[in-house]
């Protein structure tokens, strides 16, 4: 071989390894085998070459060429991400055989809840909020008029920290910090999850979510909580939804009430469910949170998002929530 032709071999040879992507070896290509390459210009001057000379020169460029070629081949395979599936695979490509699908995953259904609810509220003027999980005592109790000698604080129903504090037993606590940190007028729904040191069963949780949701304006009435609250389940349920309210005990309204509504998820039953725990805010829970009660009310409600969950979607377990079965979770994929 002549030292010409070795060198350009050599040359050829760098530069496809050399190539990145697919059109980089296309350049390769076209500058040493193309039309005006500078191995088919050697194949042309062939030509020129006496009889003798030919045929040792001829071979050599011509296996030169093809060494070039079979580089080229391999490397725009390699390139195309041939070479790789066939590593992946063990064995040859074969691009008709369907594809591996991707594994999608879904929402968890009490995310894809909340995610609903917010975007309900937001559209009537609330916004959305956060707290900590772990709460300070007065947050969590005394500022919400729970006494000390109120059950609640007992550590059947709480988890205590070594501190002092307490993991939150419910998402009340951020009525306190949404109005010290905003200030009245104000609507606000905080999502979020709570714990409450519970013998565990198909029904009862130590882990759970709420919806904090807490309005205050100037002449904010019953009337005001009842329209939220059927906008709400209008939304959700779908249709207009029957309702009714009956007194209930929650330190921190006056007056507080259990709302029901009247078969919610259309089972064919005349029952009442319980739903939404709510109640207009108490005078002294608004002082603790630096609002005036001559100057404005407010009502408050908390949602239970696994009850809601379980009743919109048959769920009778209510550990399926955390428990990580992918079985379970997989149902709630939307396309
Ligand atoms: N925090 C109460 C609970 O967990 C629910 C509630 C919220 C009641 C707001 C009234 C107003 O049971």
């Amino acid at each position: 071989m002549s030292p010409d032709l070795a060198q350009l071999r050599a040359e050829a040879l760098a530069a496809i390894d050399a190539a990145e992507n697919l059109d980089a070896l296309k350049g390769a290509e076209s500058q040493y085998l193309g039309k005006k390459g500078a191995l088919t210009a050697l194949l042309r001057s062939l030509g020129t070459l006496s009889a003798e000379e030919r045929p040792a020169f001829g071979k050599a460029v011509n296996d030169a060429k093809v060494d070039v070629t079979t580089r080229l081949e391999a490397r725009e395979e390699k390139l195309s991400g041939v070479a790789l599936a066939d590593a992946l695979e063990g064995g040859p490509f074969d691009p008709t055989e369907p594809g591996i699908p991707p594994l999608v995953g879904n929402l968890h259904p009490i995310t894809q809840v909340t995610h609903e609810l917010v975007d309900i509220f937001e559209g009537m003027g609330f916004s959305q909020c956060d707290g900590p999980e772990v709460e300070f005592e007065w947050f969590n109790f005394d500022a919400l008029n729970i006494p000390a000698s109120h059950p609640a604080r007992d550590t059947q129903d709480t988890f205590w920290l070594d501190d002092g504090n307490c993991l939150r037993t419910h998402t009340s606590p951020t009525q306190l910090r949404a109005m010290l940190k905003l200030g009245a007028p104000l609507r606000v729904i905080v999502p979020g999850r709570c714990f409450r040191n519970e013998a565990v069963d198909a029904t009862h949780e130590h882990t759970f979510y709420q919806m904090e949701g807490l309005m205050v304006d100037r002449d904010i009435s019953v009337a005001h909580l009842i329209y939220v609250m059927k906008t709400l389940l209008r939304e959700i349920l779908g249709k207009d939804p029957k309702i009714r309210l009956r007194p209930g005990f929650f330190p921190f309204v006056e007056p507080g009430f259990e709302l029901d509504v009247h078969d919610p998820f259309d089972s064919g039953e005349d029952k009442w469910l319980e739903i939404l725990p709510c109640g207009m805010v108490h005078p002294e829970v608004l002082r603790f949170g630096g609002i005036d009660p001559e100057e404005w009310t407010g009502f408050a409600f908390g949602l239970g998002l696994q009850r809601l969950a379980m009743l919109r979607y048959g769920i009778t377990d209510i550990r399926d929530f955390t428990g990580g079965d992918r079985r379970f979770l997989r149902q709630f994929r939307r396309a």
